[in-house]
């Protein structure tokens, strides 16, 4: 019997959040014991509204709860242009059960989560980090408790919503900046990653005919408006999952991380300081390349779970 790792995932479904929630659900080897939602692609009560209907849809029993509505400084943005307005374009989904949707929002379920669990739990973000920095302020007691955190965001070079910025830090650069400086184990999953962690059209036709997850992520993928499924769709959240389920995909380094704030042209970019300039002392793991091939191997085996 294999020992399932415990996880909290943090979202903003999100056409790639669908996806990489689908591999979580269906491994045999994460237990997800909350999901919690944040602004992000969309705002978040598109999102929640999203999770919840992806669980409706799984057909599986996970408690949900609300999160932050807004950067904790900055306006909020969004990605719709890419995910659709719904956040997930493209297939109709039924309403989400209600009933998996917590009254207390984001922060105290995920403290509550933490701090019952028997064992440490690791969080999984693959949005902005408004809630986890809230948490970590609120409630700084959960650091005894928390493994480490496998986040998606980030880059060592350049962005993909502003020039030198990834779309969850450049959301909330301040939130991240918290996180980056929290002192836990932080495992940076970014673009260096996940723009190359791709889904070409061969593969969507496949992924269509496994089963009803399948087609139902065929029909995003026809709506997901990145740089268009030609070139290969970016599973850059699946690639935080695939960190905790084979590792062994990623080429790792231990590096300084900091955020951008003051930046006028390049608030929200990730300093990750590859040669030391800075002299700090390394606070992330970071993923600085992906065995592509490995990586489609995973993928496509992983969705073919998700019945
Ligand atoms: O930059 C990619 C990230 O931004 C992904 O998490 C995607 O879902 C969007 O939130
Ligand atoms: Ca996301």
């Amino acid at each position: 019997m294999v020992k399932r790792k415990p996880i909290i995932i943090d979202t903003d479904p999100g056409i790639d959040d669908a996806v990489a929630i689908a591999i979580a659900l269906f491994s045999e080897e994460l237990d997800v014991r909350l999901i919690t939602t944040v602004s992000g692609n969309v705002d978040v009560d598109k999102t929640t509204n999203n999770a919840l209907k992806l669980l409706k849809f799984f057909n599986k029993k996970i408690p949900v709860a609300k999160g932050a509505n807004a950067p904790l400084i900055r306006e909020a943005t969004n990605a719709s242009n890419v995910h659709g307005e719904s956040g997930m374009d493209g297939y109709d989904f039924e309403e989400g059960d209600m009933s998996n949707l917590l009254k207390e929002n984001a922060v105290n379920a995920m403290y509550h989560t933490i701090m019952t669990s028997d064992e440490p739990l690791t969080l999984v973000p693959i949005g902005p980090l408004t809630n986890i920095a809230l948490l970590l302020k609120v409630y700084p007691e959960v650091k005894s408790n928390i493994e480490q955190i496998v986040l998606m965001g980030g880059s060592t070079s350049r962005g993909n919503k502003g020039v030198l910025s990834e779309f969850n830090i450049h959301f909330d650069p301040e939130a991240a900046k918290i996180v980056f400086s929290a002192g836990l184990p932080i495992v940076m999953v970014g673009l260096d990653v996940g723009s190359k962690a791709l889904v070409y059209p061969e593969d969507s036709d496949k992924i269509r005919g496994f089963n009803r997850t399948g087609e139902m992520i065929y029909s995003l993928f026809q709506h997901y408006r990145g740089i268009g499924l030609k070139k290969g769709l970016k599973m850059y959240d699946s690639c935080a999952i695939g960190y905790l389920l084979k590792p062994e995909m990623f080429t790792v380094v231990d590096s300084y991380v900091d955020v951008e704030l003051t930046g006028t042209l390049t608030s929200g970019a990730t300093i990750v300081d590859l040669k030391g300039y800075l002299k700090k002392p390394a606070n992330a793991k970071v993923c600085i390349d992906i065995d592509e091939e490995m990586f489609r191997k995973w993928f496509m085996e992983a969705l073919q779970k998700c019945n």
